[in-house]
């Protein structure tokens, strides 16, 4: 036995279980213990959702509690405590995969968890399989072009509201948005502001029952939109 496992962190794609690639298949099956994010509000897990058809049903899908808080202290102490099992796993000389929602490397808590296991123990061995994100899988399901010839598009976040988008939209040909659904009327009133709503597309629960495309984007009835929900915003 291995005196200490590998963590893959594996990115198991935006929802469609088709989209878990093969390499993420064989790894998940090769480990011990999967680990999975769950919100301390609900026991659900799409990422666990996602892979349980593909996953041998002797292996444990175990559930990693992290509060949906901005509070850092509480979070730093969820991610040590996350970090704390998973080492405890991989200390018994057992491989663990921790799984996420699209890719590991893009908002993801995996990218917490990675850099706290990190500073705990900086020889674990750790390696990442990417997964398809949730705006290529958008841009797909929109047939949205997301770049060509000499363009460029940005990624960022509405968590904070429409500030970002105001300060890149100038820099880059498009711009993908995730998390717009808590400031949507925010982002959605600024896109009409600066007429770029038009060559806009709303992509919510891409891949899962009750997809949406909405295009132009608009927020469904004029409410919030669920909480998967990918905007791509084109200059032209
Ligand atoms: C915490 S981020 C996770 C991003 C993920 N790691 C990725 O690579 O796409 C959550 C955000 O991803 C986007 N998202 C994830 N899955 C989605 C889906 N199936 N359809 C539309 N948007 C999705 C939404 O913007 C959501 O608010």
């Amino acid at each position: 036995m291995k005196t200490r496992g590998t963590l893959y962190g594996v990115g198991v794609g935006p929802g469609d279980p088709e989209l878990v690639s093969l390499k993420a298949v064989k790894v998940l099956n090769s480990v011990s213990v999967i680990y999975a994010a769950h919100s301390t509000k609900n026991s659900y897990s799409l990422a666990k959702d996602i892979v349980s058809a593909h996953v041998n049903k002797s292996i444990p899908i175990l559930r990693l509690d992290f509060p949906m808080t901005r509070d850092k202290e509480e979070l730093q102490r969820a991610w040590q405590q996350g970090a704390a099992r998973i080492l405890g796993t991989l200390n018994e000389g057992q491989d663990a995969a921790f799984i996420t929602l699209g890719d590991p490397m893009v908002y993801s808590t995996f990218g917490y968890v990675m850099q706290t296991i990190q500073k705990m123990e900086p020889e674990v061995d750790i390696k990442v399989i990417p997964g398809i994100t949730s705006y290529q899988a958008a841009a797909a399901a929109s047939r949205t072009i997301l770049a060509e010839a000499e363009g460029s598009f940005a990624v960022i976040s509405g968590a904070k509201g429409a500030k970002k988008m105001k300060e890149i939209i100038g820099q880059t040909d498009s711009l993908v948005m995730l998390k717009v659904y808590k400031h949507y009327k925010e982002i959605f009133d600024t896109l009409e502001q600066l007429d770029l709503r038009h060559t806009s597309v709303l992509v919510s629960r891409c891949g899962l029952d009750g997809q949406e495309i909405r295009f132009p984007a608009r927020s469904p009835n004029g409410g919030r939109p669920p909480y998967l929900s990918t905007l791509i915003i084109r200059k032209k």
